[in-house]
């Protein structure tokens, strides 16, 4: 099957990273829109025009389905790409639920881009679960430029992410959620702040679990091949140069990093 993964730039990758260790045997597409990162500060017609094209390409790739690896895309644009295109379109929310699910009746830091803060989406979601008092949100658009420009590690990094976490104690939290595919380059910085019984959420495995069940495939288990089938694009254009495909692998390796933490 040939499925596309889909972000605004190079958060959508970590989807993708986990895609490859469950369904090692599938063809992938990865379109980064590259052109027009960052989504989360724009506004949302803006954002549901820029997914309106890439669909609209990625359709004329004759792809089998594809993941919105982007909370962001997804607040604004899944529900009108499903009424549009009939094939299997997953998107991604902030996996909120996950950490009420697994940690219980403590405090949960929800992070994601403004967009998706802001978002009457989250806000059904919330209203959903039920846990209101528990669940703060915030948003932490710069992790998006850093990962952007591959500054994982700096002392901006890590003051940008002091200043904002200093608000929240966080001894009284169970978990912080990943509500934006561009922040899992940071665990390890973010570990560096938290506490210990501080614990991340991420949406990557009930996203896949979701194509799985839409696109009617099962994890191939304890199969590793060499060599995936993926091509890359940023924004319309295959990406074939080595310089660009080296910057895509420092991503990689940077997440296989991220990976344990
Ligand atoms: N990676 C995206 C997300 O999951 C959005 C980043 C951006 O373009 O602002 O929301």
């Amino acid at each position: 099957m040939k499925i596309a993964f889909f972000d605004s730039g190079i958060g959508g990758l970590s989807v993708l990273h986990h895609a490859l260790k469950i369904l090692p045997n599938e063809k992938f597409i990865f379109f980064a829109d590259e052109d027009h990162v960052p989504y989360g500060t724009k506004t949302r017609e803006e954002v549901m025009q820029f997914v309106d094209d890439a669909f609209k390409f990625l359709i004329s790739l004759n792809v089998d389905a594809i993941v919105v690896a982007c909370n962001t895309a997804t607040s604004v644009a899944v529900r009108e790409m499903r009424r549009r295109y009939d094939l299997p379109i997953v998107g991604m929310e902030p996996a909120v639920k996950r950490a009420i699910d697994l940690y219980g009746d403590q405090r949960v830091l929800v992070t994601a881009t403004p967009i998706t803060i802001n978002s009457e989406k989250i806000q059904i979601l919330i209203d959903k679960i039920g846990k209101r008092d528990l669940i703060d949100l915030l948003a932490l658009p710069k992790l998006v430029d850093f990962a952007e420009r591959q500054e994982f590690i700096s002392a901006d990094v890590e003051n940008y992410l002091r200043e904002k976490f200093s608000a929240y104690n966080f001894e009284k939290y169970s978990s912080i959620v990943l509500g934006c595919t561009h922040f899992n380059y940071f665990k390890d910085t973010m570990r560096k702040i938290l506490p210990d019984n501080v614990k991340f959420v991420d949406g990557n495995e009930g996203t896949l679990k979701e194509l799985m069940r839409r696109a009617n495939l099962s994890p191939t288990i304890d199969q590793k091949i060499s060599a995936p089938e993926i091509k890359f694009y940023f924004s319309k254009r295959e990406i074939v140069e080595t310089d660009q495909l080296e910057r895509i692998k420092i991503y990689l390796q940077r997440l296989d990093e991220m990976y344990i933490i």
